[in-house]
C-alpha cells in the first residue's frame, strides 16, 4: 500500500468497493422491467428510485456531485444530494451516476445500457457540467500522451497505428452515430478505418477500448460531460489515454460550468483531471453489450445480473455475477 492508498483506505474503505455493486445492480434490475417497452422516461425514473434507495443501506456520507440535473431539475439524485444512510458519520465519499445509460437503448431494447457510477474522496471528481464533452479515448499499453485533442483524426489514427504497429486501416474506431460526426467519420473512412457506429452509450463506447475482445482501438466524438467522467473513472483502474475538452452551445452552458468552478473553458482534460486519487467504477448491464450481460429472467424466478467494480488504487477489477431469487 503506498502513501497515498493509506490515506484513503479509511474513506474509501475496501468493504464499501463491493457494497457499491449493490447499487448499480438495484438500478439495472429495476429498469429491466422497462426494456424494449419504449418508455425511456419510465426506465430512467424506476433505475433512479431503485438507485435512491439502495444507497440508504450503505454506511456512507455520500454527495452527488453529477447525477439527474441540478436540485430543480430532478426529484432525485440531483446534484449536491447527500446518499447514503450515515450522514455526518460514514466516510465522505462524492459520487457520479448515472442510473440508467442509455435510456433510449432500453426502451428499443438496444446493446450496451448500463447502471453506473464512480466513487471517490471528496472533491475528487470534476464536477462537470451537463453539456457535451469532446472525447478521444485509447486502451492501455501505449506510450503516454500519443493522441491529443489538439491533433487531427488522421494524426490520432496514425499515431496509434504506429504504436501499434499496424497500418492506420486497421485501427477500428468507435463513434456516436450522429449528424455533428459526420467529418470526422468521413476522414476516419478516407483513411480507411473500421468505424464502429453506436447509437447511444459512449460509457461502454470508451471503455470498450480497454478491451481486445470488442476490437476497438480508439474512442472519438462529442457525447455527455457527465458521461465522460464515468468513463474515465473506469480508465483511471484498467489504463488507457483520454482527452476530454467540454463543448459550450451557449451563453447559459458556460455559466453553468463556471458555477461549479470551471473557468478555463477551453482546458483539455486528462484523466487524473477528471477522477483524481483512488476511486472506484461499478456497474451492471441492463441490457447486454461489449462490457457486461443484461439482466437475465431464467426459470424458476431466478433473475441474473452482471456487474463490474474496479478500483484505481490497486487496479483489481471484479467482475460479479448475481442470482437474485425473486420471492
Ligand atoms: P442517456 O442515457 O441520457 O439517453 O444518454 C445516452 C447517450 O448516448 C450517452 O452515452 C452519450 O454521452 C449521450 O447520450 C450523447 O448525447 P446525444 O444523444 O445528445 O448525442
Amino acid at each position: 500500500m503506498n502513501a497515498h492508498d493509506a490515506a484513503t483506505e479509511s474513506q474509501l474503505d475496501r468493504v464499501l468497493v463491493l457494497e457499491l455493486v449493490r447499487v448499480t445492480e438495484a438500478a439495472a434490475v429495476a429498469a429491466a422491467d422497462w426494456i424494449g417497452r419504449g418508455d425511456e422516461k419510465a426506465a430512467d425514473a424506476a433505475a433512479v428510485e431503485a438507485m435512491r434507495r439502495a444507497f440508504d443501506k450503505l454506511y456512507m456520507d455520500g454527495t452527488v456531485v453529477i447525477g439527474e440535473g441540478e436540485r430543480d431539475e430532478a426529484p432525485m439524485l440531483y446534484i449536491g444530494e447527500k446518499v447514503g444512510g450515515a450522514p455526518g458519520k460514514g466516510p465522505r465519499i462524492d459520487i457520479a451516476l448515472d442510473p440508467l445509460e442509455g435510456t433510449t437503448i432500453t426502451a428499443k431494447a438496444g446493446p450496451n445500457a448500463l447502471a453506473v457510477l464512480a466513487a471517490a474522496e471528496e472533491g475528487c471528481l470534476l464536477n462537470a457540467p451537463d453539456t457535451y464533452m469532446d472525447k478521444l479515448a485509447i486502451g492501455p499499453g501505449y506510450p503516454e500522451g500519443i493522441i491529443s485533442l489538439e491533433k487531427s483524426a488522421t494524426e490520432n489514427v496514425t499515431a496509434l497505428a504506429e504504436a501499434k504497429g499496424v497500418a492506420p486501416n486497421l485501427i477500428n474506431v468507435c463513434v456516436l452515430d450522429r449528424p455533428r460526426h459526420s467529418d470526422i467519420i468521413a476522414e476516419l473512412r478516407s483513411l480507411g478505418c473500421g468505424v464502429t457506429l453506436i447509437g447511444d452509450g459512449d460509457v461502454a463506447g470508451v471503455i470498450a477500448t480497454t478491451d481486445p475482445d470488442t476490437t476497438i482501438d480508439m474512442y472519438m466524438g462529442q457525447g455527455g460531460a457527465p458521461e465522460g467522467v464515468l468513463a474515465a473513472a473506469a480508465l483511471r483502474c484498467v489504463g488507457g489515454q483520454f482527452n476530454g475538452r467540454l463543448v459550450f452551445r451557449n451563453e447559459d452552458e458556460k455559466a453553468r460550468a463556471r458555477k461549479w468552478g470551471i473557468e478555463d473553458l477551453d482546458r483539455i482534460y486528462l484523466l487524473e483531471d477528471l477522477a483524481k486519487g483512488d476511486c472506484i467504477f461499478a456497474a451492471t448491464g441492463v441490457t447486454s453489450g461489449s462490457l457486461l450481460d443484461g439482466v437475465k429472467m431464467l426459470p424458476g424466478g431466478v433473475m441474473t445480473t452482471d456487474s463490474v467494480v474496479m478500483r484505481a488504487s490497486s487496479g483489481t477489477v471484479r467482475w460479479i455475477r448475481g442470482e437474485h431469487r425473486i420471492g
